[in-house]
């Protein structure tokens, strides 16, 4: 198991390049399955949750051929099985997808029901359900197990999503690509990501339209081909290093973006008193002066994104006065104030709403990260905090930020990653 070890109190300076999304990688991927032909996909980012959906599709009986560091070669023509049962599947959340895809393609899925981050609360699947029933499917879930058997296709109809979730929009998106007939996602999410993913299968001979409203429009088709396709920039990574350049001070180009997508992050930024500039395809964040207070709610997109909920929070931490963070996606998503706390963050926790009372510095300790987001904003904590902050759990970050440490050393940095038995050594150094 690695650790992150941060000696905190150094301004960040310098610029950073922002990897392919995440979330949309774990759409795309799936997505694959439904193609006849080569996909080339680009921009890959290279962190956990890729490479074990590679490793699924793999097992499934796909051909992978990796062409560099951000670009794979996926072939499903030869894929025969139904069955994705395998233990990796069930440590992300993504895996959930093969359950349209399959269907799509094959009329049958028979998928371990997912994992991903637990942070807190049980995380439903009950409206990807409702529209695959709605298109036809008969769905069973046992041991473990979710089992979805149509008849021939999947049959094309007017689905209402009763919440606004981006897992059920992607996975009713992909079903929907192949079935007879035309589909329409009602009240459907928003994000880039899904956006993302209907250009995926567009390019691939899909029919789809009205990605990135709230009414998505699907015409089945008889079959996808291969081609090429880069991933968009990911959102999230941009935002926590935007994050961790105003907990820090300093300044910091942030490369290779969208600042479109970021317009939620850059205007509670701004309200916190930080300069951000947005250029074509880069983003420049500057601290000059001591942060100030702001209230934060988390919504689907275009509102504030609920990924970014815990760095805006660690930053928050430090800002003068009461500060409020409101989440309004997830049940409960404040399981890492308590480590915040370990630090000397001051902060209450009230219903859906964190109320944070400004702390002049944060102070280093020995933490845990709980989900991915979390361990981000830990890292940000670690980072502005004055002395060593220790930080178990770093798996997590390392599912979904690509090469974390490096990055933030580049920007000035002392962070480094040790393996458990370097950090027992240091105790023992130490005692
Ligand atoms: N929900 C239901 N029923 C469902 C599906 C969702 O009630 O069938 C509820 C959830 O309980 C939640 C809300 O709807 O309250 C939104 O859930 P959504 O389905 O949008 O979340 P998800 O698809 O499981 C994705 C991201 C999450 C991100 C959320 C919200 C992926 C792989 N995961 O999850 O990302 O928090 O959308 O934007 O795309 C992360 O990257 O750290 C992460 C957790």
């Amino acid at each position: 198991m690695t650790k992150y070890v941060i000696n905190g109190g150094n301004p960040l300076y310098g610029e950073v390049e922002i990897s392919g999304a995440k979330n949309a990688a774990v759409a795309i991927i799936p997505a694959a399955l439904m193609v006849d032909g080569v996909c080339r996909i680009e921009n890959l980012p290279e962190i956990s949750d890729v490479k074990t959906l590679l490793g699924i599709l793999k097992e499934m009986g796909a051909k992978i051929r990796a062409v560099d560091k951000r670009t794979v070669d996926i072939d499903c023509t030869r894929v025969g099985t139904t069955l994705a049962t395998f233990d990796t599947m069930r440590r992300i959340r993504a895996s959930y997808y093969l359950i349209g895809a399959l269907l799509g393609r094959f009329g049958r899925a028979d998928v371990a029901m997912p994992g991903g981050c637990n942070f807190g609360g049980f995380r439903p699947i009950d409206q990807h359900i409702k529209g695959f029933t709605a298109m036809g499917a008969n769905i069973s879930i046992k041991n473990g197990i979710v089992t979805a058997v149509t008849g021939d296709t999947l049959r094309g109809t007017t689905i209402y999503l009763d919440v606004v979730s981006v897992g059920a929009t992607i996975n009713l998106m992909l079903g929907a690509a192949l079935a007879s007939g035309r589909t329409i996602i009602e009240n459907a999410a928003r994000e880039p990501h899904i956006v993302d993913l209907a250009n995926f299968l567009n390019s691939m001979g899909a029919d789809i339209r009205g990605a990135g409203t709230n009414e998505i429009r699907v015409r089945g088709v008889k079959r996808m081909t291969g081609g090429f396709y880069s991933v968009i920039p990911d959102q999230i990574e941009a935002g926590t290093y935007m994050a961790a350049a105003a907990a820090t001070g300093g300044r910091v180009v942030v490369k290779d973006i969208i600042p479109r997508h970021l317009e939620s992050i850059s205007v509670k930024l701004r309200e916190m008193g930080v300069t951000v500039v947005e250029l074509e395809d880069s983003i420049i964040v500057q601290r000059d002066a001591p942060l100030l207070r702001t209230h934060v709610k988390t919504m689907p997109y275009p509102g504030f994104p609920t990924d970014m909920q815990p760095q805006i929070s660690a930053v928050l931490c430090q800002a003068e006065g009461t500060s409020t963070v409101t989440e309004g996606v997830w049940d409960n998503r404040f399981k890492y104030v308590d480590e915040l706390s370990k630090m000397g963050a001051t902060v209450r926790i009230h219903g859906r709403t964190a109320i944070i009372e400004g702390v002049r510095a944060l102070s280093g300790a020995p933490i845990k990260a709980s989900d991915l987001r979390a361990g981000a904003a830990l890292v940000i904590a670690g980072l502005s905090a004055k002395g060593r902050t220790v930080i178990d759990g770093v798996d997590y970050i390392e599912r979904g930020y690509e090469k974390m440490v490096s990055k933030l050393s580049l920007l000035g940095a002392d962070i480094r990653a040790i393996s458990d038995r370097q950090d027992f050594l240091f105790i023992r150094k130490s005692g």
